[in-house]
């Protein structure tokens, strides 16, 4: 199959380019969309075989439910039922934005959308071509993220051309995407709401509104222990070299890190390193390949970058990358989180 991809600019929409991605979902096909997190993987959510093409694309199991994408509240109604007042509160404070909720299914949705649960994640994303294409398509859209299964999540359409050409018909091309980490997830179907996932909005935000927020602290550590959300143990966000991690005051990371090169560089390894701009005078006599996600005084920035800065190190041709970790305030949770899951466990804690 023949891999097409259209540039949309956000800014000045072409309706033709736009209906052309909303005659294929109607029609059971599958098309890459940005949204304002990372690029989406799209179906029509009331298809049940266009949403099983979209497993068989990512190589996906068929046990880690979708995200489901809407326009408007009145879609939110043909995908959930039993909406609780808590769901309303927190879709006029955050949507559109990268908030997902996850709430009682209505049988509208494919079941196959939810891997055969009862309950369905939904959001409204906060991207002028991802509310267009919804517009367009008149369905409920599910999505998981554009890449193959465990493979960082894409940023621009040339991630998603990297991991999927010739497996899909359409990529919608909006540039690189804003926020760069996926949206927060939060269950509120059971008897107290719970963070499944932290992302694009800092779960500060979230708990100023909901008092009784349970929070897992799993998130800033390595992520062991019992599942709490379906999908959340796969394997995740894996670059092809190993990745390691190393946590604690900036001092003793920059010793540590540099310790560790030393060590592997003497053992032929190659290595590299994804940092920040303020680790680069203590890192940059290695003389191994470094990429900077921006600087520790911008997590938004180092947010945005990450999901490119993991796939660029990947391509130096290096077996190891050896990363820092960035502190669990505001979207930092999300970043720690997601790096902790690429580390699968290799995590370096260092004291001053
Ligand atoms: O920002 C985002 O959320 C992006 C963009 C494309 O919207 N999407 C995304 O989807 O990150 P994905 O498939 O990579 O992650 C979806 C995750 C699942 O792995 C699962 O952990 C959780 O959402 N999820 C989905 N449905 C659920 C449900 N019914 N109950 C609990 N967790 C669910
Ligand atoms: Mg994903």
């Amino acid at each position: 199959m023949l891999t097409r991809v259209i540039r949309v600019d956000p800014a000045n929409i072409v309706p033709e380019s736009i209906e052309q991605a909303a005659t294929l979902i109607r029609s059971g096909e599958l098309v890459a969309f940005p949204t304002e997190t990372v690029y989406g993987l799209g179906a029509n959510a009331l298809d049940e075989q266009a949403v099983a093409r979209i497993f068989s694309v990512k190589g996906r199991p068929t046990t880690d439910p979708l995200i489901i994408h809407v326009k408007s509240r009145a879609q939110l109604d043909e995908t959930a039922i039993a909406v609780p007042d808590v769901a309303y509160r927190l879709i006029d404070q955050f949507w559109p934005g990268p908030l997902t909720l996850v709430l009682t299914r209505s049988e509208r949705i494919a079941a196959a959308a939810s891997a055969g649960l009862a309950t369905v994640a939904v959001r409204m994303p906060a991207h002028p071509v991802a509310l267009a294409l919804l517009e367009a398509a008149r369905v409920p859209v599910a999505a998981p993220s554009a890449n193959r299964f465990a493979h960082p999540s894409p940023t621009t359409a040339r991630h998603v051309l990297d991991d999927l050409d010739g497996r899909i018909p359409l990529i919608l091309d909006g540039g690189p995407t804003t926020v760069g980490v996926e949206s927060t997830i939060v269950d509120l179907t059971r008897s107290h709401p719970r963070l499944l996932r932290p992302g694009g909005i800092p779960v500060e935000a979230i708990a100023e509104m909901l008092s009784d927020l349970e929070i897992v602290s799993r998130f800033a550590t390595e992520a062991d222990g019992a599942m709490p959300a379906p999908g959340m143990m796969l394997k995740h966000y894996s670059p092809r070299a190993e990745l390691r991690l190393f946590d604690g005051p900036d001092d003793a990371v920059h010793a540590a890190i540099y310790n560790a090169v030393s060590d592997l560089l003497s053992q032929g390894r190659r290595v590299g390193l994804l940092v920040a701009d303020e680790d680069r005078p203590y890192l940059s006599a290695l003389g191994v390949p470094l990429v900077s996600l921006g600087s520790l005084r911008n997590l938004e920035q180092i947010a945005r970058n990450l999901f490119a800065g993991l796939r660029e190190i990947d391509s130096q041709d290096v077996e190891i990358i050896l990363a820092r970790s960035y502190p669990p305030a505001g979207i930092g949770l999300a970043v720690r989180d997601r790096l902790m899951r690429a580390a699968e466990g290799r995590v370096t804690h260092v004291q001053s």
